[in-house]
């Protein structure tokens, strides 16, 4: 490691300074915490905008957020919110694997979402590897309404839909590329899948790593087609190319990259993957994913998210970004609608404020589980636990398989996702372990090879090998992590609520404390966020229950469930960044 942020030297924006914008000033990111590789419309008729973003191995998967002014965004949905719609993300196997880029489009009245479930631990020859499908709905408000996947077969991912004026429906997709690079199409029947001709090689890009994410746009009697490249990290970068013609040749823009804020100190790195649309005054729009990083990236927990800036299309020419995309900038005024959303999701940066789990009500629409859950292990106020959340053991814990797979029973695992740079959560937990090894608790999560777990476990004793509860804390990453301990729980404590709190000390740290309800928390160990800043998925904060492989079968029940969002920082202070 060469640099290390200093905390107190970064720029923070404390969320009530927030509501102070003028009517043109925007804030990224727009969807902050987990919400990589963004695609979004605008649906003209509802005055309204959508986009949608990864999911990765989460159930739900397929995250739908919508706004009126691109700058608060409500959940309204998601994509893939029934197992049976696609059963086979139960059996991903790898932290990297499941819903991989999503595109949303909508077409002659109806909502298409074109997507890959990418088994990412398989060949990248084998065609099993790259699982192409595509969910319909007329209605985005309503998750019933999304239909199963459709499969199409294509050695490849990032897949997107585009129609000509004809009606024909085709697919443009991003080939395996480390088979044979490039931006491949063909006319697909999206209705069924069947795919109507051979593929069509149409661009590989401008020499970058991995040519990927393409949209094809119609503007002016030119087919632009738009890709991502240089990989997802510190050097991605979008470039573009037209063509009169749908099947090519297509022309590089002299001026890509046209979006990136590589070679730059910029605190939002990695952008790129963008999606472009117009609003209800025809003025443009970019969206981006971009980790909030600084060129050091070493400490980016929330990993990929959603940032907006404003797009200058002029007639006959190429799309001009807003470079680079900042915390805060001014953009095109949106117009106002007639009509307020309709939805009553949670705002995107909304916190948890003391949620009771009462009876007869449903499982918060923000939470999530790594897979899809397995049977009842789940339960709001199960009999005799009013205004609980009870979780029923599984035999995995965390970690899981080997490579990180799931099994047939599942890891018993429930989150929302980190979206503030600082908050705190906090959960009460009542525990009454009876066989060894059983335990619960609360995690910071990023995928089973990179998290750390806090819970009670019932352990023998060092002396007499009695069973008792102790505490646990175990992590794991690729980096260093805290050592892990079991220390037997402290004396009173047996039998009584614990409080558990999980949050940010700094920029860089987290801590993990617990203590009976009604006294001050205990700090029990310091975990850096360099440990779950990896990969393709951001932090989630939840619980966890398992038997560690054991018989046990003894549930925890969670209560009073907060999370609290106490900051954003939204920018390097460059002088803050010093050598180590
Ligand atoms: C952040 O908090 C951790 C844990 O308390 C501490 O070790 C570290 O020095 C802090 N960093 C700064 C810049 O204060
Ligand atoms: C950057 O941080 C330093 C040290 O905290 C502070 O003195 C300086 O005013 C900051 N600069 C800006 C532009 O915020
Ligand atoms: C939601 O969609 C389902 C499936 O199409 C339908 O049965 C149900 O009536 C819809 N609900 C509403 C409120 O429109
Ligand atoms: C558009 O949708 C309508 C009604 O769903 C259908 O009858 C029509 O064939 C569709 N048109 C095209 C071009 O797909
Ligand atoms: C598709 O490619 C295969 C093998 O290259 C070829 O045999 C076939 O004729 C092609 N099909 C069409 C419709 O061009
Ligand atoms: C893309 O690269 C491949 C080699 O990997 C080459 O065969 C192909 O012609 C290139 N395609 C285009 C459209 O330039
Ligand atoms: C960043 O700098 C490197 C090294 O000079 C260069 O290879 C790369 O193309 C640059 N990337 C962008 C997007 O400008
Ligand atoms: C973004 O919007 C601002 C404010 O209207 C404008 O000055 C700027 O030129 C726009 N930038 C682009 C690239 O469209
Ligand atoms: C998951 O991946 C690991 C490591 O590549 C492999 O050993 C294991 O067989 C895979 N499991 C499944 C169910 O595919
Ligand atoms: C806690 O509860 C268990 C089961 O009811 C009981 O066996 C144990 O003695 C209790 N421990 C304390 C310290 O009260
Ligand atoms: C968690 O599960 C893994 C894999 O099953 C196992 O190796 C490990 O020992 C378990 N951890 C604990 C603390 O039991
Ligand atoms: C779990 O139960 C089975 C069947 O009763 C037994 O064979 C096995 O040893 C038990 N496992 C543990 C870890 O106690």
């Amino acid at each position: 490691m060469f640099y290390l942020p200093i905390a107190t030297a970064a720029v923070l924006l404390l969320p009530g300074r927030v509501a102070a914008q003028s009517q043109n000033q925007f804030l990224n990111p727009i969807l902050p915490g987990f919400h990589p590789d963004p695609s979004c419309i605008h649906v003209a008729e509802e005055e309204t905008f959508y986009c949608a973003s990864s999911s990765f191995n989460v159930f739900p998967g397929i995250p739908i957020h919508a706004s009126q002014d691109l700058q608060s965004w409500r959940l309204v949905g998601h994509a893939l919110n029934r197992p049976s719609q696609l059963p086979d993300l139960a059996i991903s196997n790898g932290s990297t694997s499941g819903i991989w880029a999503p595109t949303i489009r909508k077409h002659n009245g109806t909502f298409y979402l074109v997507t890959t479930l990418v088994h990412d631990k398989r060949d990248a020859l084998d065609p099993t590897r790259w699982d192409n499908i595509i969910f319909q709905t007329n209605d985005l408000w309503n998750n019933s309404a999304w239909t199963d996947a459709i499969h199409f077969p294509f050695v490849g991912y990032d897949t997107s839909p585009w129609w000509d004026e004809q009606g024909n429906s085709y697919i443009v997709g991003s080939h395996a590329y480390r088979v044979e690079p490039g931006i491949h199409l063909a006319k697909v029947n999206l209705q069924t899948g069947q795919v109507k001709e051979n593929w069509t090689n149409l661009w590989n890009g401008t020499g970058g790593l991995a040519p990927e994410g393409p949209h094809i746009y119609k503007k002016d009697g030119y087919h632009y087609l738009m890709i991502a490249e240089g990989g997802t990290g510190l050097g991605h970068m979008q470039t573009i190319a037209s063509s009169k013609e749908l099947y090519g040749p297509y022309t590089a823009n002299p001026a890509n990259p046209i979006l990136t804020n590589a070679n730059t100190t910029e605190y939002f790195q990695t952008v790129g993957h963008a999606d472009l649309f117009q609003d209800g005054n025809g003025n443009w729009w970019g969206v981006a994913l971009s980790t909030r990083s600084g060129p050091e990236y070493i400490t980016y927990p929330m990993g990929r998210e959603t940032v907006l800036t404003n797009v200058t299309w002029s007639n006959g020419s190429w799309p001009v970004f807003q470079n680079p995309v900042r915390g805060t900038f001014t953009g095109w005024e949106v117009p106002k609608p007639d009509q307020e959303l309709h939805g009553d999701g949670p705002l995107v940066t909304n916190g948890d404020d003391d949620l009771q789990f009462a009876p007869g009500t449903s499982i918060p629409p923000h939470f999530v589980h790594w897979r899809p859950p397995v049977g009842d292990s789940y339960l709001v106020s199960p009999k005799g636990h009013e205004n609980t959340l009870g979780l029923k053991p599984s035999k995995l814990n965390l970690t899981g398989l080997d490579g990180n797979g799931g099994g047939p029973g599942g890891q018993t695992f429930i989150s929302r996702r980190q979206v503030d740079t600082l908050f705190t959560y906090n959960v009460n937990m009542d525990f009454a372990p009876k066989i060894q090894e059983e335990e619960a608790g609360i995690t910071l999560f990023l995928t089973q090879n990179h998290h750390a777990r806090f819970g009670v476990v019932l352990a023998p004793t060092e002396s007499t090998k009695r069973l008792i509860p102790h505490i646990r804390f175990e992590a794991q990453s690729y980096l260093p992590v805290p050592r892990p301990f079991t220390f037997p729980m402290p004396g009173g404590w047996e039998n009584r609520t614990l409080h558990f709190e999980l949050k940010t000390v700094n920029v860089t740290h987290y801590s993990f404390a617990v203590s009976p309800v009604g006294t001050q928390p205990l700090v029990f160990v310091y975990v850096p966020g360099d440990i779950v800043s990896w990969g393709f998925t951001g932090t989630l904060v939840g619980v966890y229950a398992t038997s560690n492989g054991g018989n046990g079968t003894s549930p925890a029940y969670f209560s009073h469930w907060n999370y609290a969002g106490l900051g954003q920082v939204r920018e390097n202070n460059s002088t803050g960044i010093a050598a180590s």
